[in-house]
């Protein structure tokens, strides 16, 4: 898909109270694959890709695109987070509303803790820097519930839900400037 943002990619890596959130690396590779297997992370996404298959189908370096982190926690890779450009070809886009969304996968294990929380908006506040004024949307499943709390607390607000992939989807909205009252 072509990437028509002006992204100046890659930062520098961001240094948060617990992460650092970095551009991806052969190192990944395992990680990755194992978060795009893992039954508890693809419940809302679909189900889980099989093992041999993203053995396969993996590059070397996974994630090489403008957007797209790798999150680690003293020193091990435990989630990703994507700031991709919407796909023009999916049924469910809704490329009025912003042309970057946001989508984040951590590995199960970690979950609980904030790290979502806390990396997610480390990636807002990069993208606020990178792109000013711009807006990120959010899809997930309403059933997805950590990932709604998770919408909420990163200050998305709700545009609307509506059904695809067999399911209720919540549609919503992110931007660093304060709509005009
Ligand atoms: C969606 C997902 C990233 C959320 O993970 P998470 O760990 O629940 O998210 P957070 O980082 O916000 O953690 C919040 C929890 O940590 C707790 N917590 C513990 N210590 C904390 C701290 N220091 N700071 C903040 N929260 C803390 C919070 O109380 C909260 O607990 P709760 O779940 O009981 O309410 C994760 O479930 C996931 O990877 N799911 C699979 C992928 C997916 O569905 N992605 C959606 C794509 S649209």
């Amino acid at each position: 898909m072509t990437d028509h943002r002006a992204l100046a990619w890659p930062p520098a890596p961001i240094k948060t109270e617990r992460l650092v959130l970095r551009e991806s690396a052969a190192r990944d590779r395992e990680a990755v694959i194992e978060l795009n297997a893992s039954p508890e992370v693809g419940t809302y996404l679909g189900g889980p890709r099989q093992h041999a298959e993203l053995e396969r189908t993996v590059p070397e370096v996974p994630g090489r695109r403008p957007g797209f982190f790798v999150v680690e926690l003293d020193g091990a890779t435990i989630g990703t987070i994507q700031l991709d450009p919407q796909d023009p070809e999916s049924p469910a886009n809704r490329l009025e509303a912003g042309e970057t969304h946001l989508g984040y996968l951590f590995l199960p294990e970690t979950w609980g803790r904030g790290y979502a929380t806390e990396a997610c908006a480390a990636a807002l506040d990069w993208f606020a820097g990178a792109l000013p004024g711009e807006p990120v949307v959010l899809y997930t499943q309403t059933a997805n519930v950590r990932s709604m709390r998770l919408a909420a607390k990163l200050g998305f607000t709700e545009l609307e839900r509506f059904e695809a992939y067999g399911a209720e989807q919540w549609f919503g909205v992110w931007s660093s400037v304060a709509p005009l009252a």
